[in-house]
């Protein structure tokens, strides 16, 4: 933490839709009376037909249930484009930046709407109805979010899944929620470099044992050699001539779920993460308005993935539900050089910059250099999500990427929340690095100590929310039992984050990482139990356990404790064999950064395992190991630290 503040900038002031003052009157009336507030709020999007009751929540236990504007009748693709067209029909919606820097497309928000309304007749002449799963498996191309919205015009609920998850990811998250049908590409492309998407799905298809997928359509992207299936499988481009670019919006309730997300829980298989359609809308635009104050004719950029939620809410459904141009970016912010992302900013002429700390830090270490020979100068705001970001990126962006003239926005929020919970608003709130400062409109955070008593002033606990807002998620897809078990029973009553967070004198909130076994690698969030369970799926592997530790470029780093089977020899080679071993099991963005072979695990005398104590070995704290005499063995512990991996 820094004691540094920095004010509003007096031009910030002037133009923000809302300053200090403001922000305090819309708060406090957000809590005075929800249900009003949120009546005028949700008449930001188009009804069908309206609502007559707004919120109709509760957090009770054993009991939960979120509604919200839940006899409104709506509908988000039409909210996205339909209702632009008489006003913005030749302005552009969506600016996108291929992996190639020679690359580039513009699409108009009359073009958007033909091609989702293309998309959307595909879909439906494969039998795609209202409430069926479609899994999408995209590249960070135009038709990602094409298919997206083409979901949402036919009443469809899409599950997009992070083109760098492996088949075996893949098949469990098309099987968790039985989609009939897949959208991917034929590959994808990042940093030059090809993702063979299509060849993954075959692969994923193969593994399925429940279900059976009826269609796959593939999209060209690299032109590269595919499989194609006859009779299940389509080239869009082929299938999208044969149809008109006119589909209706189907009318949906509000509370009709939108689309399914898997996320990272601390136990089990990822959780479909279901939200729905009105309050989510609402939640998402309202927030994509204030949080980066976007004003007419400003040029967005969020450098996510579609594949997180993220970019469902902040490259596709807030932006273009407030009209906005949108840029979205299909590489890496290192190729062809690390100037890539803000000679995109220049390039575009892009006014609000979102991205990742982990991005930040990476570039960091390139120096000023690449910068400094861009000039940014149409940059106004910077914001940061994903993790916490440390004081030193923070400067260094506020300084180098902003030329200490962009108020830096630290957005916190989860893929269950739907939109920002806890951001400064550019024009209202003075900025403290590493602080994500204050709650946004609805929102009731409360810092709560290990029995859930609520902590008043300045304090150190757990983050829990005491009350719901349009965003949230409603359920586990198909597991309500599991959504109230993991949210709604640590502290009853009351939402849990899976945060830690100290609130400071002035009220602001600084999030302190998760309390669960939850770990953020690059922004990426990830059960341990996950790492551990791809690891003893291995014949050689008796036994695993994953910690994170802190990695200066990752946020956090995995870290691996591997007891091998009996006879099995620790070799550099099986060292190897095991981190691709996880690869190829989730993805690349799980693999273990250091791995080390222990003969045995610290276990408490009824068997179960100490992570607190590999934690700290992991963290390089030797010293500091706490009460180890409910160890079974405690010669475990002097073992593993002799033979602790370095960092690298
Ligand atoms: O630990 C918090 C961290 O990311 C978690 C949520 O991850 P995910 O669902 O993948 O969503 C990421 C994008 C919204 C949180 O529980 N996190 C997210 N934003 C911040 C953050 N930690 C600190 N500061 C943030 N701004």
């Amino acid at each position: 933490m820094t004691d540094k503040i920095y004010d509003v900038p007096a031009e910030w002031a002037k133009r923000a839709f809302l300053d200090d003052r403001a922000y305090q009157a819309k708060y406090e009336a957000s809590l005075r009376d929800p249900e009003a507030f949120w009546a005028d709020e949700g008449k930001r999007i188009e009804w069908f037909e309206p609502y007559s009751v707004v919120k109709n929540t509760s957090f009770a236990p054993g009991n939960v249930s979120i509604k919200w504007f839940e006899d409104g009748v709506t509908n988000v693709a039409w909210n996205c484009i339909d209702r632009h067209l008489p006003t913005r029909a030749d302005q552009v919606a969506i600016i996108w930046e291929g992996d190639d820097p020679s690359e580039q497309r513009h699409i108009t928000y009359q073009e958007l709407h033909d091609e989702v309304c293309r998309f959307a007749n595909v879909l439906r002449n494969r039998n795609v109805e209202k409430g069926d799963r479609v899994t999408i498996y995209m590249p960070m191309i135009p038709e990602a979010a094409f298919a997206m919205l083409a979901c949402a015009r036919l009443g469809a609920v899409h599950s997009v899944v992070f083109g760098g998850f492996s088949p075996d990811s893949l098949a469990s998250r098309i099987s968790d929620c039985s989609s009939k049908v897949v959208i991917t590409a034929d590959e994808g492309l990042r940093g030059g470099r090809k993702v063979p998407l299509k060849a993954n799905v075959d692969a994923a298809i193969a593994k399925l044992t429940d279900i059976e997928v009826d269609h796959v359509v593939v999209v060209r992207r690299t032109g590269g050699t595919v499989n194609m299936e006859p009779g299940r499988d389509v080239w869009y481009h082929e299938a999208a001539e044969l149809v008109t670019r006119h589909c209706p919006a189907a009318h949906v309730n509000a509370e009709h779920p939108l689309f399914i997300l898997y996320t990272s829980g601390s136990t089990g298989l990822p959780k479909g993460v279901l939200h729905t359609t009105g309050g989510y809308l609402v939640y998402a635009a309202m927030t994509h308005q204030y949080v980066f104050d976007y004003h007419e004719g400003d040029i967005y950029w969020c450098t996510a993935d579609v594949g997180w939620v993220t970019g469902h809410s902040y490259i596709v459904y807030g932006p273009l539900a407030n009209g906005a141009t949108t840029l979205m970016f299909e590489g890496v912010p290192n190729y062809p050089t690390n100037s890539r992302f803000w000679e995109v900013i220049d390039k575009h002429k892009v006014n609000i910059f979102y991205t990742a700390p982990t991005a930040i830090r990476a570039l960091m270490q390139g120096g000023d250099a690449p910068v400094k020979k861009t000039s940014r100068a149409s940059l106004r705001l910077l914001g940061s999500v994903g993790e916490p970001i440390n004081p030193e990126a923070w400067e260094w962006y506020h300084r180098v990427i902003g030329d200490e003239r962009c108020p830096i926005v630290d957005t916190w929020w989860q893929t269950e929340t739907g939109g920002i919970l806890i951001s400064p608003l550019p024009g209202a709130t003075a900025l403290k690095p590493g602080s994500a400062t204050r709650p946004f409109f609805g929102i009731i955070p409360e810092v709560v100590d290990a029995e859930g008593k609520p902590l008043d002033g300045p304090a150190e606990g757990n983050l829990v929310i005491a009350d719901s807002w349009p965003g949230q998620m409603r359920t586990v897809y198909g597991d309500h039992e599991r959504f109230m078990q993991t949210y709604f029973s640590t502290y009853p009553g009351k939402y849990f984050t899976g945060d830690g967070c100290r609130r400071d004198a002035d009220g602001y909130y600084w999030i302190t990482g998760r309390v669960d076994d939850v770990i953020n690698v690059s922004g990426h969030r990830m059960g341990t139990a996950e790492v551990e369970s791809a690891l003893v799926a291995h014949p050689k592997v008796s036994e695993a356990a994953v910690v994170g530790y802190p990695h200066t470029i990752k946020g956090q780093g995995i870290y691996a404790y591997v007891t091998l089977m009996s006879g099995i020899e620790p070799t550099e080679e099986l060292r190897k064999e095991l981190v691709i071993w996880v690869r190829q099991e989730i993805g690349p963005i799980a693999s273990p950064d250091l791995l080390q072979f222990a003969p045995g695990l610290p276990k408490t005398r009824s068997g179960k395992i100490m992570r607190r104590i590999l934690r700290k070995i992991a963290e390089d704290e030797f010293g500091n190991l706490g009460d180890t005499s409910t160890l079974a063995d405690p010669a475990v512990v002097d073992d593993l630290i002799s033979h602790r991996q370095n960092k690298k």
